[in-house]
């Protein structure tokens, strides 16, 4: 993964082309994507790199010029870029379509094809949105989990699968290497935290659990030095997510479990369209934000833009190493989400909701302000 090697630990060095696959996608994918990379632009402006982006079609969209939900001419840039921003994919005349034509089909391809197994959500909620959490503002305050799926393998991707003659089957399968190495990201992103990791499973129930409960545990008594480790059913951990999230520092699970976990962390944090999500593996990292595409306010321009934009500050840092223009853009977004300039989704009672141009114009004009305040401190020295 560009972003697990090596040679990706180092920051983006002066002079370099940043090369970036845009994948606007369906629904208000494009939307939210045409935010995010505004707010890219700003947040690397006055540093020494240019950024090179491609536009491609992928999913719904994809299928309807030309029959592939992920097109090779969009692939083929994917892998010749850095990295790339998927907006969303899915879009309701695809339901019932052959599996070849379904649009998430193009996303789960261009993971594979990208090599990404691991998939990083990152769940802060900002003390500004304690006030519109599903759980509630005692409860949440201070929540700061970061989920760690696994993306290659598990029912996704499981052989057998099918459907015949009345019924259908799907396979939840692990190989020990594979739970093996997301174990060890998951040791060393606690390490760079709190020193905590929580594995969910269903090892009451499921074999496959079993064996991602064992091969966790190895993996810790060889690599776990310094992470305190425990285990958690799914069930369990969906009620702790909302009693009591701030027990959880690191939260490892398999590809299935951490789709839906991280759907229900969004309602921890308010809306689901506020969380990012970064997917590395062994080639080109991929940015996705949490959400889905949203067809019912597809083309309204009132989309929240944040989990796109949480998306790229995951880029920014993974990717390209360029910590400080990450953080201006988190700080950007959550200063200007505490001025109570808010989308829809996220608005509390009495606040007036603004569109997804407005609140990125805002996010933008911060970033600007940061930039220009960050440039004169350094005049000055
Ligand atoms: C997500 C989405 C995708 C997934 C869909 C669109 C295939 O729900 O990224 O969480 O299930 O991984
Ligand atoms: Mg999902």
């Amino acid at each position: 993964m560009g972003g697990m090697t090596a040679a990706a630990q180092r920051e983006a060095p002066p002079g370099a082309e940043l090369k970036v696959a845009v994948l606007g996608g369906d629904g208000v994918g494009p939307e939210v994507t045409a935010a995010a990379m505004q707010v890219l632009e700003a947040a690397v402006r006055n540093e020494s790199v240019t950024l090179s982006l491609t536009a491609r079609p992928v999913g719904w969209k994809a299928v309807l010029e030309g029959g592939s939900p992920l097109p090779e001419a969009t692939l083929q840039a994917c892998l010749a870029a850095d990295a790339v921003f998927l907006g969303a994919v899915g879009h309701p005349d695809a339901i019932g379509q052959p599996r070849d034509r379904l649009p998430e089909t193009g996303l789960l391809g261009l993971r594979k094809a990208l090599a990404c197994w691991a998939n990083l959500r990152p769940v802060r909620v900002p003390p500004s949105l304690v006030g519109v959490s599903a759980s509630t503002p005692e409860r949440v305050r201070g929540t700061d989990v970061m989920i760690l799926r696994e993306l290659g393998g598990g029912l996704y991707y499981g052989e057998p699968r099918g459907e015949k003659d009345g019924k259908a089957w799907n396979t939840m399968v692990y190989s020990e290497d594979e739970v093996q190495r997301i174990a060890r990201l998951g040791l060393s992103l606690a390490r760079g935290r709190h020193g905590r990791l929580t594995s969910v499973d269903k090892a009451n129930v499921l074999e496959v659990s079993r064996l991602w409960r064992r091969v966790v545990d190895e993996t810790a008594a060889e690599k776990g030095h310094g992470v305190e480790v425990d285990h958690m059913l799914v069930d369990r951990a969906a009620m702790e997510l909302m009693l009591n999230p701030t027990q959880f520092d690191v939260l490892l699970t398999e590809n299935l479990f951490g789709d839906i976990l991280s759907d229900q962390a969004g309602a921890l944090v308010g809306s689901l369209g506020a969380l990012g999500s970064a997917s590395l593996g062994d080639g080109t990292d991929l940015y996705e934000p949490v959400h889905g595409s949203a067809p019912d306010i597809a083309g309204k321009g009132v989309a929240n833009p944040l989990g796109a934009m949480a998306s790229v500050a995951l880029m920014l840092r993974h990717t390209f190493r360029m910590e400080a223009s990450a953080q201006r853009v988190e700080s950007a977004y959550e200063a200007v989400l505490a001025d109570g300039i808010r989308t829809v989704d996220v608005k509390e009672p009495g606040q007036e909701p603004v569109g997804t141009t407005a609140f990125t114009d805002a996010v933008l004009e911060r970033i600007e302000s940061t930039t220009e305040s960050a440039a004169i401190t350094e005049g000055v020295r």
